[in-house]
């Protein structure tokens, strides 16, 4: 039995469908991450689960208990929201100290302020803190009243880049210490690939994927998952016997089993996936093209490949160090022996 269960969870807007059957169970303690494009239904999930939405069919369960009618205040759940939501006439302190008061809690406010780093601040009105500030505050008081559950629906949206990367790891830290079964909404993949123990790729208002950053990331269900988490190619070719074939070039794969000899299909292929070498001019059946471009990413540099007898880029990771051997207009051999490949029918 996981600490919070969504079952079957509908919910329509006027005859459109927001949430499609959405079952989902997080186990206590556990970070998942809902990931999915704006519109999936993220937040009309998170506020069924605080109890701000009624849900049309379905349920919502904390420890086996179907808390689906019961009521948002008695719900014992903290929520963060994505727009800044502290009372502005109260103080840092005075607003973490809200909730603890009206369940009439022991005074606990400094222990709340140094947990997310704004001991000093306390006297501070939200107007005389940053946005990175405020966000602590809003979740500072959401963990003031000691939820059993506590939801965040991105919470990190309106920060910059920086900020965000330092709060994030910062809700990561304090939700594990504290061991909060925590439900996070984010559009922002990476940000779901590096604090979730599991991420839900989300689709028109269902679950695409659900499972662990890396296994979300290395072995995507659908195409979607594959295109929506992470940088990926779609290579169109066409099935044959025991592979894909790509302009004139042969792929053998297992990937493409099951979909009809002659049928178009899209091979998805991630960046760092494709190996690379200067190509002799030989034709010796590899799949070849042309550098037309380079970017500098940092720690690796994208190669962007035209396939020869086509107009289709694909683009190709290499180490940065590395770069330097394939300058544009380089004629390359790619090599997608060891990548790991989704093909698809079209
Ligand atoms: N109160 C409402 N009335 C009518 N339609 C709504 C309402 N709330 C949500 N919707 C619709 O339901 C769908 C899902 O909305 P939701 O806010 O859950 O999306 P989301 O995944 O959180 O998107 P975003 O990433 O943009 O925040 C959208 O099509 C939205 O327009
Ligand atoms: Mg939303």
């Amino acid at each position: 039995m996981g600490h919070l269960e969504l079952r079957g969870l509908r919910k329509s807007f006027g005859g459109q469908a927001a949430l499609a059957g959405l079952d989902l169970e997080l186990a206590r303690g556990e970070l998942v991450s809902l990931l999915g494009p704006s519109g999936c239904g993220k937040t009309t999930a998170l506020r069924i689960v605080a109890g701000f939405e009624t849900a049309d069919a379905g349920s919502v369960r904390v420890d086996g208990h179907d808390i689906t009618g019961v009521p948002a205040n008695k719900r014992d759940m903290g929520m963060v929201f994505q727009a800044y939501s502290l009372f502005p006439n109260m103080t840092a302190a005075q607003n973490i100290a809200f909730g603890r008061k009206l369940r009439k809690k022991a005074d606990r406010t400094g222990e709340l302020l140094e947990l997310v780093g704004l001991g000093h601040l306390g006297k501070r009105y939200p107007h005389q803190l940053s946005g990175g500030q405020q966000q602590r505050v809003a979740l500072a008081r959401a963990l003031a009243i000691e939820p059993r559950v506590l939801l965040l629906d991105e919470p990190l949206s309106a920060l910059d880049a920086k900020v965000r990367v330092n709060l994030r790891d910062e809700i990561r830290r304090i939700q594990t210490e504290l061991g909060m079964t925590t439900l996070f909404v984010t559009h922002d993949q990476e940000e779901a690939l590096a604090v979730s123990d599991r991420v839900g790729v989300m689709s028109h208002g269902r679950l695409e994927q659900l499972d662990t950053p890396s296994v979300v990331y290395r072995q995507p269900a659908s195409a979607f998952v594959a295109q929506f988490v992470g940088v990926t190619n779609t290579v169109l070719g066409t099935a044959v016997a025991g592979g894909v074939r790509i302009g004139a070039f042969r792929l053998a794969t297992a990937a493409a089993e099951g979909i009809a000899d002659g049928a178009d299909v899209h091979v998805i292929v991630r960046p760092e996936d494709i190996g690379v070498a200067q190509h002799s001019g030989q034709d010796n059946g590899a799949l070849v093209g042309t550098v037309v471009a380079q970017s500098f990413l940092g720690p690796v540099t994208r190669l962007s490949v035209r396939l020869a007898g086509g107009d289709q880029v694909v683009r190709v990771d290499q180490p940065s160090s590395r770069a330097g051997d394939f300058p544009v207009g380089t004629a390359v051999a790619l090599d997608l022996a060891a990548a790991r490949l989704l093909v698809v029918a079209v």
